[in-house]
């Protein structure tokens, strides 16, 4: 019988929101068709509404334990009528929520991060949780496109970015093919430096990194003991002639006699580049930085002189709103009084005051 797609479950979906971009849908029914009617464990980061849960359950039907963690208190309110769902409040990135999550289901076939999309939430997340995937299980992650943006950490152009991480984790599917062993050389050195977490090429067992539209699909390695060698097949070799090695195929003979040898050739000169680069790059955002809080610094004793400045000239303002006060209210009295009964009747005297020196000096001039 043909199983529903993810997009047919999400569409008919009638409970909890959730919110999904069309173009994971076909993605996930590609690289998640293996797990569909096994036992399965799945952990979601960021599960907001907690819609995300219940389609899982539907989507894996006969899943065991599916864990969501979300850093957001509401998140506490949500109910689920399916007993496979469990929830974890608090940040996934911190040491309450990895034990809670991790002591309650030991690993995961499926883990999904759909949670801040920050860049440094992103790779610390990786790097808690991926150890949590079972061999031959996925790590997903979800809104790359948040790589790109600023405000999330990322830039189209900045290697430490989280495509910058995932594009490295494509070198780490072939390193049999450059890994070296000099003592401390790792790939994701920057980043492990940067976001401060124990990431490291030669612990990394990958065997698909997947991209799609915003989203990565990291397929862990199954140790099943069995090497990557070799294989010739076929009688007629018209071009390149096997006939002598054919048959050593699939033996470390083959691969010797082909020349091709693993775990001896030192890293290459571009991987060395990068590295360098990638310390210059690191140096520069720590300078960017450090500019950033001067500049902030800076900024906050200019507001703050600002401020008091305007706090000055408040209390100026109000002083000579109550000396117009006072003005007006001086003014108003000086017109009442004149306006008064008894400042008339009193004004023949003001003018007799007034006016009989005057007479007087006139009469003296006139005699
Ligand atoms: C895009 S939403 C999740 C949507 C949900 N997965 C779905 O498909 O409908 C992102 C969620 O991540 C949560 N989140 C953000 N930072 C987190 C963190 N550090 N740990 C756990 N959850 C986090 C947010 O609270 C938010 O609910």
């Amino acid at each position: 019988m043909q199983l529903p797609t993810l997009r047919e479950i999400f569409e008919a979906h009638d409970r909890l929101g959730s919110d999904k971009w069309t173009t994971y849908f076909g993605a996930y029914d590609d690289h998640f068709a293996r797990f569909r009617e096994r036992p399965i464990t799945l952990l979601e980061i960021g599960i907001q509404n907690g819609g995300s849960l219940e389609i899982w359950a539907k989507y894996f039907a006969n899943a065991t334990r599916i864990v969501g963690c979300d850093i957001d208190e509401k998140c506490r309110d949500l109910t689920f009528e399916d007993p496979r769902i469990s929830v974890v409040i608090g940040d996934a990135n911190s040491a309450n929520s990895y034990q809670a999550v991790t002591s309650d289901v030991a690993a995961f076939d499926i883990v999904i991060d759909d949670g801040s999309h920050l860049v440094s939430d992103v790779i610390q997340s990786f790097a808690l949780y991926f150890p949590k995937v079972k061999p031959g299980g996925v790590y997903v992650i979800e809104d790359l496109h948040t790589s790109y943006w600023e405000g999330f950490g990322g830039g189209s152009d900045l290697d430490l970015s989280s495509m910058g991480f995932l594009k490295l984790l494509a070198d780490v599917v072939n390193k049999e093919f450059w890994r070296d062993d000099r003592v401390g050389f790792n790939l994701l050195q920057n980043y492990a430096s940067r976001y401060d977490v124990a990431v490291n090429d030669a612990g990394l067992e990958i065997d698909e990194v997947a991209f799609g539209n915003s989203v990565c699909i990291i397929r862990k390695k199954v140790l099943d003991g069995e090497e990557n060698r070799r294989h010739i097949t076929g009688n007629v070799f018209k071009v390149l002639d096997y006939t002598e090695v054919k048959p050593l195929s699939g033996s470390k003979e083959l691969l010797n006699s082909l020349h091709i040898t693993r775990n001896l050739m030192p890293a290459t000169a571009r991987q060395a580049e990068f590295v360098q680069l990638s310390a210059t790059t690191l140096e520069n955002v720590r300078r960017i930085e450090q500019l950033d809080a001067e500049l902030r610094t800076v900024s906050t004793s200019a507001n703050e002189a600002l401020t008091q400045a305007q706090q000055e000239i408040a209390s100026a303002n109000d002083a000579l709103a109550s000396v117009n006060d006072a003005l007006a209210h001086a003014r108003q009295e000086i017109a009442s009084l004149k306006n008064s009964y008894s400042w008339r009747l009193t004004a023949p005297l003001r003018y007799m005051r007034l006016t009989t020196p005057l007479r007087y000096v006139k009469a003296v001039f006139r005699h």
